[in-house]
């Protein structure tokens, strides 16, 4: 009888990777280049599958976080940017849970959508809000969104069936097929990524939101605290690759307060955005050569301001009379920001209640430019303090381009290129999940975790 063809097929596959499987020692060291959530999550979701022999260094140019990040405003702590999670977070609930946190409820408030001149939609409810903007960007229909959404949604919460039975994909495209995220000819494939996207946001408004009690950075530095990963303070300026006995070997180098610096490692997870704006990466040694990822970068400044907000301006003499804790606002060319809140700090008591806009409140402005002086006396009376984050917020989706790759050679991996298909704290939690079995099975070559169809299917018939 002739051998099942996979019989044939894997050890052609198998030859392709450096060591047979069996033989195979877990890596002696991996590095992680990043420590905001993404670079956290997949160093704990590395030491979850390796184990916690494996040397875990983790590179940090800035401050543990990254993008979770807080201000102090009145020796109160905000969040400056990524402030809420969407109900069914099932990485980010697992976490909070795993490292003894606790999840703060968000305190209710009313929103609005502006169109520089008026308020053109009240509601209370945000998800109404997000329908409106997707049918403002995209012109589809109330309903038919409203039942798409919901759709993608039901898909996406296969992922964690998935990887709950150490499914892995190794390009993101493979990763959405598997979630129903296929091109759908009636939205055209220039719209479906952003639409994706959209759908995300829109599923993230649409159940109830929560923070992390004390701040969402607090999930990054539990997370590296509790894989015990050695943090380097330095910005890494590139990977070579060497080789030894046969196999692959990257040396990360470095340069922190101390000097140049560079180490070498059986396996790297590069999770900050290779962009040429970013930072300056280098691979060498590389064939084929790898370059960064093009793509435009959204700007995004934060401003977190300490004042009086200026209710006139929104068509409301008197303060007293304003309703509203949020402020979206349409594509009006002419206006100079994009969102507001009136936030909360970090941490509320159970008796908290949100500033009114009569009173001294503490607002997040978002906005593509710095706001000047006259943008600031326009929005606010009068105001004690004003902080400022420029933050490249995530890359533009750009369709005649192809996805950023998760495999960058044999064992050197990209996590962040997620963020060209949607950018959320869930959403790098999932890839950096995704990474970390990616990872695992390439190395044991258990290639029938990787890419596999009909997943439905499979996780269903199996125990
Ligand atoms: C204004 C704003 C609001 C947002 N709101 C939300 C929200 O409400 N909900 C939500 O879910 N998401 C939100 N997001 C998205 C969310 O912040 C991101 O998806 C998430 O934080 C990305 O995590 P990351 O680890 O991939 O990237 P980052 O947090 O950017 O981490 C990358 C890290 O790598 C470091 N680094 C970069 N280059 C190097 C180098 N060469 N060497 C060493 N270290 C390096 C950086 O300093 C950084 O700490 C928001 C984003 C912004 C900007
Ligand atoms: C805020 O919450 C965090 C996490 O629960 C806690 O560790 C911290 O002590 C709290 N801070 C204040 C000022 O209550
Ligand atoms: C990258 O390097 C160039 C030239 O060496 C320098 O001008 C630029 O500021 C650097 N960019 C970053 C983000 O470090
Ligand atoms: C407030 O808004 C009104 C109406 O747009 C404007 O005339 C005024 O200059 C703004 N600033 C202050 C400080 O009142």
């Amino acid at each position: 009888m002739a051998p099942p063809l996979t019989a044939l097929l894997l050890p052609a596959l198998a030859a392709l990777l450096p060591v047979p499987a069996a033989a195979r020692a877990p890596p002696r060291s991996i590095a992680v280049v990043g420590a905001g959530l993404g670079g956290s999550s997949v160093a704990y979701f590395l030491q979850q599958h390796f184990g916690p022999q494996v040397q875990l260094d983790v590179y940090e140019q800035g401050g543990v976080g990254g993008r979770l990040a807080t201000v102090t405003v009145n020796k109160q702590q905000y969040e400056s940017r990524a402030a809420s999670i969407h109900a069914l977070s099932l990485h980010m609930q697992d976490f909070v849970k795993t490292l003894g946190l606790r999840q703060r409820r968000e305190v209710p408030g009313k929103s609005a959508v502006f169109s520089g001149e008026h308020f053109v939609l009240e509601e209370t409810d945000w998800y109404l809000l997000n329908l409106f903007r997707l049918w403002w960007h995209y012109g589809i229909s109330f309903l038919r969104l409203q039942m798409w959404v919901e759709e993608v949604m039901e898909k996406f919460m296969r992922i964690y069936k998935y990887q709950a039975h150490g499914y892995a994909f190794s390009s993101l495209e493979e990763l959405l097929r598997s979630l129903g995220a296929v091109l759908r000819s009636s939205y055209g494939q220039s719209v479906l990524v952003p639409a994706f996207a959209g759908a995300m946001s829109l599923a993230g408004a649409q159940g109830s939101t929560w923070a992390v009690e004390g701040g969402n950075k607090l999930v990054c530095s539990g997370l590296l605290k509790l894989t015990k990963a050695n943090v380097i303070h330095g910005r890494v300026t590139g990977v070579s690759l060497h080789s030894s006995e046969g196999r692959a070997l990257y040396q990360v180098h470095y340069t922190s307060s101390e000097g140049q610096g560079s180490a070498f490692y059986d396996m790297v997870v590069v999770s900050t955005a290779l962009h040429p704006s970013r930072s300056n990466f280098s691979f060498q040694n590389f064939e084929p050569p790898i370059d960064n990822f093009p793509g435009t970068f959204q700007p995004s400044v934060t401003s977190v301001v300490h004042g009086y907000l200026n209710s006139s301006y929104f068509g409301f003499p008197d303060p007293k009379l304003f309703p509203f804790a949020s402020i979206l606002t349409t594509d009006t060319p002419a206006l100079f920001f994009n969102a507001m809140d009136n936030i909360c700090p970090v941490n509320i008591s159970a008796g908290f209640r949100r500033k009114q806009p009569q009173e001294a409140a503490v607002w997040r402005v978002l906005s593509q430019q710095p706001l000047d002086k006259q943008q600031l006396k326009t929005l606010f009376k009068s105001y004690y303090s004003v902080q400022v984050t420029e933050w490249p917020s995530h890359p533009r989706y750009d369709s005649t381009k192809s996805l950023p790759p998760i495999v960058l050679h044999e064992n050197l991996f990209y996590l962040s290129g997620v963020e060209w298909v949607a950018s959320s704290m869930e959403m790098i939690a999932v890839a950096a999940k995704n990474v970390a079995l990616l990872a695992y099975n390439r190395w044991y070559q258990d290639l029938e975790k990787i890419d596999q169809k009909d997943l439905m299917h499979k996780v269903k018939t199996e125990l």
